[in-house]
């Protein structure tokens, strides 16, 4: 088969590294890609949001399978596209993306279907959004209604932090359209956990679970960013709440899209926040989480490629994961100055060693090609297994402590959550 990946973060990396592994697979090609994908892949130089450019060299190159790494391509209507002209395409279609494609869209839908979540208003109106905040009190988190590449929310500490976030959004539009709209919720506290499965429109079938690591600093300070790290399984999530997520969360969500009349087919990804009440959705996304997808992919045994190709011709009741019986911890390795400016162009030094290393891996993500530079704000993600989290932690850091470029920073607690978790139990 020919496959065409779109995307170039660690996510797009990892799921090369994984298309490659299947016997299925001829060639791949990756558009725009990274200095990682180039080594598993030909690079493409089509961007993600150019799809009309992305469907003729599909149909051009005989695409077989396409799958779309970014929600931002997916919520354009990507597959609506894709499928008018008979390729087959991994994703869910234009309506079925509006679930993150639009909070407000997913807002209405969790009340409808009755998904726990937090407490909600949604204007249209920046006096009546500032009214409510001045009402309900702070913290408050306030969130564009449209995409805002991962900048759209704001979680409020004070009343005047939220007033501020509104006028951000809705008086200085810095989302654009993204702010017409905004959705200003009630601040969940607890744990955070990534539950990412994948649905042909009848079936789900979740995947391993993982955590992220929204904040820049350790103990999670300092601003969020696109994730500092992941690790999987998440033992926050015991079998028990998986089930009561499925019940609660992922099962009723597939019932409503059935209402409402969309067939939804690709990933859904659910954030949830373990409060003290049980499990409540953050967020939907129509796509794989990153870095998540880092130390997922690497535990996951089965042919990706067979998933995929079940999911797009719905039969993936066929399909039972296997998964490796090991831990895995994704340590992001970001730009000086990530989340804020930062340089590009920098040389990596250190990638030649980790070849040697037997339980390590690094996907890159903002890299380019020829010699490595460094191309965006998280750089690499340095992925590791091992028999336990702990020893996936050690080894990923292992790993860390032989790269380096200028002004790199990166968390140094990515799974301690999960050592902390495992700890509690083993007292109780
Ligand atoms: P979202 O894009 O909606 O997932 O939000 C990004 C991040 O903001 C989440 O992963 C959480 O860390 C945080 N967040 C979003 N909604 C809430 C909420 N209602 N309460 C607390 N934190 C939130
Ligand atoms: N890791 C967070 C996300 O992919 O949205």
């Amino acid at each position: 088969m020919n496959i065409l990946v779109i995307g170039s973060g660690g996510r797009e990396h990892a799921l090369v590294w994984k298309i490659a592994q299947s016997p299925k697979v001829k060639k791949i090609y990756c558009a725009p890609g990274n200095a990682g994908t180039a080594e598993l892949a030909e690079n493409v130089n089509i961007n993600i949001d150019d799809i009309k450019g992305l469907l003729k060299f599909a149909l051009e190159k005989k695409i077989d399978l396409t799958v779309v790494g970014p929600e931002m391509p997916l919520v354009a209507g990507i597959v609506d596209l894709f499928e008018e002209k008979g390729l087959k395409i991994f994703g869910p279609n234009k309506a079925a993306a509006q679930i993150e494609g639009s909070k407000v869209f997913s807002k209405e839908f969790m009340a409808k279907y009755d998904i726990p979540t937090a407490q909600a208003g949604i204007f249209t109106n920046s006096k009546e959004a500032i009214a409510y905040i001045n009402n309900v009190g702070a913290p408050i988190v306030v969130k564009a209604d449209g995409l805002a590449a991962g900048k759209g929310v704001i979680v409020a500490q004070t009343v005047k932090e939220a007033m501020a976030a509104v006028n951000q959004i809705m008086e200085d539009k810095e989302f654009g359209a993204a702010g017409d709209k905004v959705v200003i919720e009630e601040c969940l506290v607890g744990e955070e956990a990534s539950i990412i499965a994948i649905t042909d429109g009848e079936t789900i079938v979740p995947l391993a679970s993982s955590q992220d690591h929204k904040r820049v600093f350790d103990n999670d300070e300092g601003p969020n960013t696109g994730g500092m790290g992941a690790y999987s399984p998440a033992p926050v999530v015991t079998d028990q709440l998986m089930d009561t997520i499925y019940n609660s969360a992922l099962e009723p969500f597939m019932v409503g899209m059935k209402r409402e009349g969309i067939v939804y087919k690709g990933v859904i990804y659910a954030g949830i926040m373990v409060t003290k009440q049980g499990p409540k959705v953050l967020e939907f996304n129509c796509r794989f989480g990153d870095p998540e997808t880092q130390p997922i992919m690497m535990r996951l045994e089965s042919d990706l490629v067979e998933v995929f190709e079940k999911t797009v011709e719905g039969k993936l009741q066929a399909v039972n994961l296997k998964w490796k019986e090991r831990a895995a911890v994704c340590v992001v390795l970001a730009a000086g100055g990530y989340p804020g400016k930062y340089e590009t162009g920098l040389p990596i030094s250190g990638l030649d060693k980790i070849s040697q290393l037997k339980d390590a891996y690094v996907f890159h993500a903002g890299t380019k090609g020829p010699g490595v530079l460094t191309a965006g704000g998280r750089v690499l993600g340095v992925t590791a297994l091992g028999d336990t989290i702990k020893f996936a932690i050690d080894n990923a850091y292992r790993a860390v402590s032989l790269i380096s470029f200028k002004g790199m920073h990166y968390r140094q607690d990515i799974g301690k959550k999960a050592l902390k978790c495992l700890r509690k139990r083993a007292r109780i």
